[in-house]
This record gives structure tokens, C-alpha cells and sequence, in this order.
């Protein structure tokens, strides 16, 4: 029986984790990926609920699929991932898609194969399974990993912060530290089996521990995997502003393995607008931790996330977010737009901004970010810097991708047996989101 399946992935790390996972379970089942979505027996859409438009971007896919189904019933829809986890819109889309077959959620996804039994054996026409908190969630499942070379590896799930705009404590549910034998073990079985690079996974990495009882933290964490054999380079993500101290950046400056970047989203510069997100830390705060990180290592890298047009936003708070990108001069950055999102209590505020001035506040945000990181790039012309390989360029065929230790994309000439290997490149170019040179 050779079976089929189309997976296609939105949203964070998280989720194209997951569907690595969610795809080894696949195969061990005896299904094949493929990428052409009208040939697939199963088609399985993991979703993200973060924005609109990512849950938009999922009924355009499914109106799209309806006629694929209509036309042979014997094709199986799944859709799992964030946007089932919230009741209301798993309803909405049993409503308009009710062809769909099988839903499953971000706490059930080891379940996988007992669902797939019920629907092709037991012949059921819809299965659902979602659990809103899962504290025995397998992690220990067939992974279908992307790469040879890096690995992401989960430290943590949920989240326990009910940022005032955000749904993902709502749909990927409480705060929960894995058991650091397990996650020691699983990055050793990694150095031993060639994989150079690992991304430790989490809503909130540096919240690590905090759930559980015993002294145990992130910088631990990172001491004790930066002695695993074969690991040449750590990164991890999201760090959580609220959580950064001097034991944490003294952990990455002492770690030679841990890369010297840190994702710390800010979501805005203005004191009032972090309060009425519940971020818990002030503009003077995240300042501190800036100068803090940047006066232990010299060369690190600071990228983040910023919200423009949250609710109330005004004039003046806006043009504290744009000094405080000034002042920081951030590497990289990921902008959003203001989206209200369903349960969470921003959304349920009356000051919401309106849409032209949510637009036209980003715009000016971008102008003012792109020369930022341009001039951050630039100074990395003339110097000679280690780049892992990644893969082939998307644009350019004879050139490779890789990232620099401080995460920098970097374009170059080269061959496609050098991908999983640490190279040096001598930087001659410099643009706004990579730098570009040659093989020394
Ligand atoms: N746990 C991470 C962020 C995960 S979500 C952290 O707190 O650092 C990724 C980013 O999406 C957030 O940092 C935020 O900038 C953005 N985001 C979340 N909810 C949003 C919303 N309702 N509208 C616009 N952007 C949002
Ligand atoms: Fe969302 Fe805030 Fe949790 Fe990040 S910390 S996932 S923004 S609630
Ligand atoms: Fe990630 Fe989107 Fe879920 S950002 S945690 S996939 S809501």
C-alpha cells in the first residue's frame, strides 16, 4: 500500500517542528511525502491562529481543496495545529468545510496514527481530538527532520503569560519544562549522529525551570548542552524580556558553543502600551537588558518582534517605539500589524486603531528599521566570518545559503557538497536582510 500525504505548514518554529514530526509519524505508518498536493491520499494542513491572515490563508487552502475531495471521497482533509484549539473557530470550521476529516490539535499530534486507524479501518467519518493541556504529550515519536545538519529540539511548551493580544496560551495551553535528562539525551543522540547545530524550542526559552521545582534554569540548561560532543553551535527561541538577567547572558558569553544572538521581542517602546499588553517589563527595562547584553558581549546580535496599532496606541506611543528601534539598533526585526484575535482581552477593547493609521504606522516603522539593519550588515564587509551551510540559494541556483554564528544570512559561489559544513567567507556585499561573499 503506497499512500500518500501533502503536508503544508503556517505559522512559528513550533509548527514546522511538529509537522516534522507529525510527517516521521506518517511515514512510519507507511505514507510518503509528496508536494504535489492533487496526488496526495491525505492532505494535512498545520495551522496557525496568531493573525488573521494565518487563519485567512487556511479557508482560502480549503476552499481550494473542497474540489479535490468532491472529486474522489476516498482522499482524506486533516487539519491540526493552533486554530482547532480554539472551540469557536474548530466550530466554524466544521460549519463551512464539513468535508474536512479529521482534526487534531497541538497536544495530540502523537495520537496521529490511532486517529488515521479509526477513519481508514474503523471507517468513522469525522474524527476529532483536542486536548487543551497535555502533560504527556510524546515527544519521544518518528521525526522526518528537514535537515541533516541542524535540529530543533523542545525544551518547553505552552505559555503562561496572557499577553493582552496574543492566543497562544490558548491554543498550545499551560507553561510546561521538559525533563532536562530527556533533552540532554536527545541533543547527545543528535552530536552523535552528525547533526552540527540544534534550536532549542520554546515559547519563553529563558523561562525554563520555572515550573518546575528545583533550581534548575535556562543558563544550566545551556552549560550542560554545551558540552555535548558533535554540537558545534546552540541557538534557542523566543527569549522573554521578563527573564533576562546576567546569569543568562553570562551563560551564552561562557558557552563558546551557544551563538552570541538573542530574539528578544519587544513588541513596543512605550511604557503604557507594555502594561496594557501585560508584558510585564517598562521601555527602561528592555533598555537595561539591551545595554546589559551588549556590555557582557560585545558582538551580539539583538533581533526582536513589534506590534504596530495595538489598541489605544497613540501618536506619541508609536514614536516611542520608533527611539526605542533607534536607540537598540536592532539586527533584525519582525513587524506586525495589530490583529484582534478571538478570547484574548485586547480584542475585546472599544480603542481599537483604525486600519489606515495601523498601515501607515508600519510603513513608517520599516523606514525606519531597513537602514538599521543595512548599516548593522555593513559592518560586516572585509571581515572573514564561520557560516553552516544551509541549503541552496531559492533565488539563485549556484549560489549556497548559510548563517553566520550570530545568524546573518549569507549568500555565496559554491558547491552543494559543502551544505552541512562550517566554511569561512570573506564579506564583500552588504543588504538589508543578508551579506554576500566568497569562499576563502
Ligand atoms: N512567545 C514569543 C512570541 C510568539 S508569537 C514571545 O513572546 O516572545 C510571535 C509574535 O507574533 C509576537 O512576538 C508578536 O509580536 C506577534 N503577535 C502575537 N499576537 C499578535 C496579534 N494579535 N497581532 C499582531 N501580532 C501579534
Ligand atoms: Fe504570546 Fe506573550 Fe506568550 Fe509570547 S509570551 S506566546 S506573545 S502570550
Ligand atoms: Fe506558532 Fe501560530 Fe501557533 S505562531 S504557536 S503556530 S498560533
Amino acid at each position: 500500500m503506497n499512500r500518500q500525504f501533502y503536508i503544508e505548514t503556517f505559522g512559528c518554529q513550533m509548527n514546522e517542528y511538529d509537522s516534522e514530526k507529525i510527517s516521521g509519524l506518517l511515514n512510519s505508518q507507511g505514507y510518503m511525502e509528496t508536494t504535489l498536493r492533487d496526488e496526495a491520499d491525505l492532505i494535512i494542513f498545520n495551522t496557525c491562529l496568531i493573525r488573521e491572515n494565518a487563519e485567512n490563508r487556511l479557508y482560502g487552502n480549503l476552499g481550494e481543496v473542497k474540489r479535490l475531495k468532491l472529486a474522489n471521497k476516498e482522499k482524506i482533509v486533516a487539519v491540526c495545529g493552533c486554530m482547532p484549539q480554539n472551540q469557536k473557530v474548530r466550530e466554524k470550521m466544521l460549519k463551512m468545510y464539513p468535508f474536512v476529516d479529521l482534526i487534531f490539535g497541538t497536544n495530540t499530534y502523537d495520537q496521529l496514527p490511532e486517529l488515521l486507524y479509526d477513519i481508514e479501518q474503523k471507517k468513522k467519518k469525522k474524527v476529532i481530538s483536542i486536548v487543551e493541556n497535555s502533560d504527556n504529550l510524546k515527544e519521544e515519536v518518528p521525526k522526518s527532520r528537514k535537515f541533516s545538519h541542524k535540529a530543533f529540539v523542545n525544551i518547553m511548551y505552552g505559555c503562561n503569560n496572557f499577553c493582552s493580544y496574543c492566543v497562544v496560551p490558548y491554543t498550545r495551553g499551560r507553561e510546561r519544562s521538559r525533563d532536562r535528562q530527556e533533552i540532554i539525551e536527545e541533543v547527545i543522540a543528535l552530536g552523535l549522529t552528525g547533526y552540527k547545530e540544534i534550536t532549542l524550542l520554546g515559547q519563553n526559552v529563558n523561562s525554563y525551570g520555572n515550573d518546575i521545582d528545583d533550581r534548575y534554569q535556562f543558563p544550566d540548561l545551556l552549560r550542560d548542552l554545551n558540552k555535548v560532543e558533535g554540537i558545534e553551535r546552540i541557538r534557542f527561541i523566543s527569549s522573554h524580556p521578563k527573564d533576562v538577567n546576567l546569569e543568562f547572558i553570562k551563560a551564552i558569553k561562557e558557552c563558546n558553543k551557544v551563538c552570541s544572538q538573542i530574539h528578544l521581542p519587544v513588541q513596543s517602546g512605550s511604557t503604557k502600551v507594555l502594561q496594557e499588553m501585560n508584558r510585564k517589563y517598562s521601555r527602561e527595562q528592555y533598555l537595561e537588558f539591551v545595554r546589559m547584553a551588549k556590555a557582557e558581549i560585545s558582538d551580539i546580535s539583538i533581533s526582536t518582534d513589534i506590534i504596530t496599532g495595538f489598541p489605544g496606541e497613540t501618536e506619541d506611543d508609536f514614536n516611542d517605539t520608533l527611539s526605542l528601534v533607534e536607540e537598540v539598533q536592532f539586527d533584525s526585526a519582525f513587524t506586525f500589524i495589530y490583529s484582534i484575535r478571538p478570547g484574548t482581552t485586547a480584542g475585546k477593547r472599544t480603542d481599537q486603531i483604525d486600519d489606515k493609521i495601523k498601515h501607515e504606522r508600519f510603513d513608517r516603522l520599516l523606514k525606519k528599521l531597513y537602514p538599521i539593519f543595512e548599516a548593522n550588515n555593513l559592518q560586516y564587509i572585509g571581515r572573514t566570518v564561520a557560516v553552516l551551510v544551509d541549503d541552496v540559494s531559492k533565488n539563485k541556483e549556484t549560489y549556497l545559503t548559510g548563517r553566520t554564528e550570530s545568524g546573518k544570512l549569507v549568500h555565496f559561489v559554491g558547491d552543494n557538497d559543502l551544505i552541512g559544513q562550517i566554511v569561512n567567507v570573506r564579506i564583500e556585499k552588504a543588504r538589508t536582510w543578508y551579506i554576500e561573499g566568497t569562499i576563502v
